[in-house]
């Protein structure tokens, strides 16, 4: 089922075999609105009427339809629900093909949740555990080991993904501070909402074509009658993408974000994402964000932008916890030193323990002086990807040594106003850089443990 009417009729099959009343006109106009991804006041808008009426009506006709599609039946995945019951009635009589397909597919590791014990406990006694089972391939995302918890960024995400309809989404921040983790266990909660999932790192990109090409395999495979397209894959399924490392297709030494000649196929098809309609997602995790997405998000389109940093204090202390460090009452000032960055606390903590024997207060004895050691060359590689203009910043950042505001921008960094606004803007699209506000207006923070790194550079 692909189209507005044939759901409507389902759904008013459905109705008046339940309780003997076709589908009522606010509840057609819901159903209508939702199907086409509308919110609750444009549905109230386009039916003349008020949104706490159309609420109250929504809230009725869902608690009646979850008998048919599941418990866990909300708002947002009442499409891909529908969808999925009615693929699996469809294509019955291909079973058998699809069990063969499942086979082949097994054995290229890659993963499909069949197995109903494999969903979602909600899901697991309702109707929709009959679905077509997700085919997933995460071959090459990283194993998911420890991982605690990161409450606000999975809801943010959930909401753009689930509910906002993004189709394109970059998550964006330093190298280990938890991009790839945070999707992984993203593709956990949300893997039931897709009917392809799949994962592919650019560590050594391909050329585009390359990669379409394997996207394009990956979802043919398991269809009978398969799409003309990559696009037309994304529009008629809900397929989430997954591509890490995407920095490695932009220039290094140059200002963030901008592709190399020989990968600027995947901008084009980013922006082709973002710009026409389909019903996917793609995520792009990266150490930088592209410049062109960045404008295009200004521009209001069905795309996001999530900057991550460290962990909340909880989830950090778990990290030296399970690292054996002593002296608990100092663990926060050691987050706050290292921003409770994932990556650096496991690798601070490991030389606490080999230096000290896990005692932290002999480690954090000469406050003044932070620590770099074993960070210093994950530090480099992202200093050796920045601009000229950019080192000079961040030089004159890492002199300020606090919030600082741009405008007027300082001479004395002998940059032009152009020259030193474009260097910040890039700074802050490699997470290098932060905005804060205060009562004035906005200041710009340098990394405190990038600042004392590029100090150690200079002196
Ligand atoms: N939420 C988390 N909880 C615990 N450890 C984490 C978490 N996120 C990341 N880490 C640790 O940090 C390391 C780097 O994370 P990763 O996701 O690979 O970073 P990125 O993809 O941003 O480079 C992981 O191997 C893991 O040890
Ligand atoms: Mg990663």
């Amino acid at each position: 089922m692909t189209n507005l009417e044939e759901m409507l009729n389902w759904a008013d099959n459905w109705m008046v075999a339940q309780t003997g009343e076709p589908l009522t006109p606010i509840q057609e106009a819901i159903l209508k609105g939702v199907w086409q991804r509308q919110k609750y006041p444009q549905i109230a808008k386009d039916y003349n009427c008020s949104e706490s009426y159309v609420k109250k009506e929504a809230a009725d006709l869902w608690e009646k339809l979850r008998d048919e599609l599941g418990q866990d039946l909300k708002k947002y995945n009442f499409r891909s629900k529908v969808e999925k019951k009615n693929r699996v009635s469809e294509i019955s009589h291909l079973h058998d093909s699809f069990l063969q397909i499942d086979n082949v597919i097994c054995n290229q590791s890659i993963q499909t949740i069949k197995d109903t014990q494999h969903r979602s406990p909600s899901n697991s006694n309702s109707p929709s555990s009959k679905n077509q089972p997700t085919i997933i391939d995460l071959t090459e995302a990283p194993e998911l080991t420890d991982y605690y918890p990161r409450p606000t960024e999975e809801s943010t995400l959930k909401q753009w993904i689930l509910e906002d309809g993004m189709r394109l989404v970059t998550l964006y921040g330093l190298s280990g501070i938890g991009k790839s983790a945070l999707t992984v266990k993203l593709i956990q909660d949300i893997q039931t909402e897709f009917d392809y999932i799949i994962w592919r790192s650019l560590g050594n990109p391909p050329p585009f074509s390359t990669l379409q090409t394997e996207l394009y395999q990956f979802f043919s495979q398991s269809q009978p009658n398969p799409c003309a397209t990559l696009i037309a894959y994304l529009r008629s399924f809900r397929c989430l993408i997954i591509l890490d490392d995407v920095q490695n297709l932009f220039k290094s030494g140059e200002i963030a974000g901008q592709y190399l000649a020989e990968y600027e196929e995947y901008g084009k098809f980013f922006k082709q994402l973002a710009t026409s309609s389909h019903r996917s997602c793609v995520i792009l995790l990266s150490w930088e964000n592209s410049r062109e997405l960045a404008t295009l998000e200004a521009e209001k389109r069905p795309l996001r932008s999530l900057h991550l940093q460290g962990l909340e204090t909880l989830a950090a202390e778990q990290i030296l916890k399970d690292k054996g460090l002593n002296d608990e009452t100092q663990w926060a000032e050691l987050i706050r030193l290292y921003q409770g960055h994932p990556c650096w606390l496991n690798i601070i903590a490991a030389t606490i323990q080999e230096l000290f024997n896990g005692n932290l207060s002999l480690f954090l004895s000469n406050p003044t002086e932070l620590f770099l050691g074993d960070l210093e060359p994950l530090l480099l590689a992202h200093l050796e990807r920045l601009s000229d203009a950019e080192k000079t910043v961040s030089g004159w950042l890492a002199l300020q040594g606090e919030a600082v505001e741009i405008s007027p921008h300082p001479v004395e960094s002998g940059l032009s106003k152009s020259e030193f606004w474009q260097a910040i803007q890039s700074l802050a699209r490699r997470g290098l850089v932060e905005k804060l506000s205060v009562e004035s207006g906005y200041r710009f923070l340098i990394n405190p443990v990038f600042q004392h790194y590029i100090q150690s550079q200079l002196t």
